[in-house]
This record gives structure tokens, C-alpha cells and sequence, in this order.
């Protein structure tokens, strides 16, 4: 069975981009591939996080897997932190990446972009990222298309390791989204929906209560014409919205167009915010439910054991390979 892992950092409230992009695709694969699912606690500290507020989101994270339709029979689902290989295996990936690979990350532009200092660690975070998913010798990785470059450099990195000390990592593959990989702002199609812009009407989080969907859609910027067209580079606001809507009705593209042919924006918006409200409330309610139970505790104890044994294993033998004196 392939193996397939993949994390999502407790850096605010999940968006529905971090779900078309990313948890879609976990629910989709842990059926037939031996998967790991984790909080990554490490990297969300790559920016100043308020103790009470990382705390809380770790664990609203890693609810909300479940929530989403992760099952903890299926899947392993841990927090980063509860497996500290991982930290062991980032430095050494550390050791191991070039800073001019990590200077040509747009993530790091992005996020260091007017800051007046900037953490060495999220300088170094696509290290911990690699030594997260070669942990495991995942084959697929399923994320967002903004992903891309980090598992590039993990390719890289698997392949220099190989290269130097012996055969050891798998070389992973992104699993990306066809449609959907890289969903927008809502106030501004030219940059993606991302958990930590400040501007609450940018983005529609998993919790949001219906009647705040519904305005944050009636909201949502559309072009001056009437047109409920697929059409990325002309009309890129109703674009977005349109695949927002064929995944959370799991209707096609073309059938979108053909319902609301000169109806305008205003019938295509109000169902569409029927269609996310709808995709939503059965997983607002097993969140509450699953908050509720005190399960979670359990769930993450033995997903971080499945975890740790196989990361274990993997780091002790990179580093027998290197030249470590082992215990
Ligand atoms: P993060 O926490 O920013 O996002 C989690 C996942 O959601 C995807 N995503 C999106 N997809 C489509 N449209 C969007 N607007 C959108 N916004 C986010 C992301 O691509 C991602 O798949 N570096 C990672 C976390 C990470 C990781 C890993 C991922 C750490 N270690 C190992 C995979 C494997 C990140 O910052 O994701």
C-alpha cells in the first residue's frame, strides 16, 4: 500500500481553501493508502504564536480532521510535536539544504515581506517540512498548489541524502487538485484565501456560522458584467466562486454555466451560498460533537505511537548511514 502524508499548520482558522486544496483529498485517499495526517505545531511557531491561541488551534486542527470525514481507524492522525523525529530529522535536513534554495522560496518572500525581523526559522521551515514527509517515505504528499516548491526542494533533498550516504528516502510525488488547488480571496482574486489575512470578509473559515457565509458571499467582489462564465484570466472573481461551488455541490463546471445562463450574479451567489452552507453544517456538527466527547486526546496519543514508530526507524537509520554513533 502507498503510504501518504500531509500537514496543516494551527496558524488560525481553516479555511475553505485549506479544504478543497488539501483535506478533500485526505478524506479521499485513506481509503486505500496507509496515510498520515498531522498538526504541524513546529512550523506554526516559524511565526509569534500567543500560547492560549496555539494551543486552542492545535487542538480545533486536529478536530476538525476528523470532522472533515478522517477516520483515526484509517489514518494516523497526530500533532507534529508529539513525534520528535521530526525536529531530530529537520536539522539534519538542515545540514543537508542550500541557502540559496531557501532564498528562492515564495512562501519565505512572502511572509518576511515588510517584517523588521524575521525568525531563522521560517527561513529554514522548508527543511522541517522535507524531514517531515521523508519520515515516513511517503510516496504522495496531497496539497495545495502554493506547496509546490517546498516538496521540489524535499524531491531534492531525498535525492541529495540518497546520493551521499546510500539509498535510503523515498522521493515523494505531489498530490495536487485538478480544480481547486489554489482557491482566492474573496475581496481579491489576485491572491490566494490563506487562514492568516486579517481581513475576516477574505476568506470563508469551516466555522463560520451560516448566516456569516451567506454575507461574506453577497460580499464577495464579481465583475461589472452578468456572465456566470469559467474564465481564470477574464473573470477570475467568478472563476473562483464557481469552483467554489462545484466542490462543495459536487456539481461539473459546465453544468454551473448552463444553470445560471443569463440569470446574472445574483441567483448563482445565493446558491452558492446554499451549497457551502450545506457542504458545511455536517462538519460544524461532528466538530462540536467530537469537541464535546473528550476523544481527541486518545485519537492523537495513538496516532503520534503509529507515527513514531515508523519515524523512529527512519531517523535512526539516516543516521547510521551518516555516521553516527548510535546508543
Ligand atoms: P498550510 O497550513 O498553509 O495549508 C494547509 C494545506 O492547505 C492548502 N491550502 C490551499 N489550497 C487551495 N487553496 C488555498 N487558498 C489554500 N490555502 C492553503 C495548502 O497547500 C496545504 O496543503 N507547509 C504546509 C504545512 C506542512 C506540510 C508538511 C504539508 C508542513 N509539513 C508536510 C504537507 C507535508 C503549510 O503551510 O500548509
Amino acid at each position: 500500500m502507498k503510504r501518504v502524508l500531509s500537514g496543516i499548520q494551527p496558524s488560525g482558522n481553516l479555511t475553505l481553501g485549506n479544504y478543497i486544496g488539501a483535506m478533500k483529498n485526505f478524506v479521499k485517499l485513506q481509503h486505500d493508502h496507509e496515510c498520515y495526517f498531522m498538526v504541524v505545531d513546529l512550523h506554526a511557531i516559524t511565526v509569534p504564536q500567543e500560547p492560549a491561541a496555539l494551543r486552542e488551534q492545535t487542538e480545533a486542527v486536529a478536530a476538525l480532521f476528523i470532522a472533515a470525514g478522517i477516520d483515526p481507524s484509517k489514518a494516523s492522525v497526530f500533532l507534529q510535536s508529539h513525534v520528535p523525529a521530526h525536529a531530530e530529522l529537520g536539522w539534519i535536513m538542515t545540514t543537508l539544504v542550500y541557502m540559496g534554495e531557501l532564498e528562492r522560496m515564495t512562501q519565505f518572500k512572502d511572509k518576511a515581506s515588510g517584517k523588521e525581523s524575521v525568525g531563522a526559522g521560517l527561513f529554514t521551515y522548508p527543511a522541517l517540512m522535507a524531514a517531515d514527509i521523508l519520515l515516513y517515505n511517503a510516496d504522495l504528499v496531497p496539497v495545495g498548489d502554493d506547496q509546490k516548491q517546498h516538496l521540489e526542494i524535499t524531491r531534492d533533498l531525498a535525492q541529495r541524502f540518497n546520493s551521499r550516504f546510500g539509498d535510503h528516502f523515498v522521493v515523494p510525488e505531489p498530490y495536487i487538485p485538478k480544480v481547486g488547488a489554489r482557491i482566492m480571496s474573496l475581496d481579491d482574486a489576485s491572491k490566494k484565501m490563506s487562514k492568516s489575512n486579517p481581513n475576516p470578509g477574505s476568506s470563508i473559515a469551516l466555522l463560520d456560522e451560516p448566516d456569516v457565509i451567506r454575507k461574506k458571499i453577497s460580499r464577495a467582489v464579481t465583475d461589472s458584467g452578468r456572465e456566470v462564465k469559467y474564465d481564470p484570466a477574464n473573470k477570475p472573481e467568478v472563476s473562483n466562486l464557481m469552483t467554489i461551488y462545484s466542490h462543495c455541490a459536487d456539481i461539473s463546471i459546465a453544468d454551473i454555466e448552463a444553470r445560471y445562463e443569463g440569470q446574472g450574479y445574483g441567483p448563482f451567489k445565493k446558491d452558492l451560498a446554499e451549497a457551502v452552507v450545506g457542504a458545511l453544517e455536517p462538519l460544524q456538527q461532528r466538530y462540536k460533537d467530537i469537541r464535546a466527547s473528550g476523544e481527541l486526546t486518545r485519537i492523537l496519543r495513538q496516532g503520534a505511537e503509529q507515527a513514531g514508530e515508523i519515524a523512529n526507524r527512519t531517523v535512526r537509520e539516516a543516521k547510521q548511514k551518516m555516521g553516527f554513533v548510535l546508543p
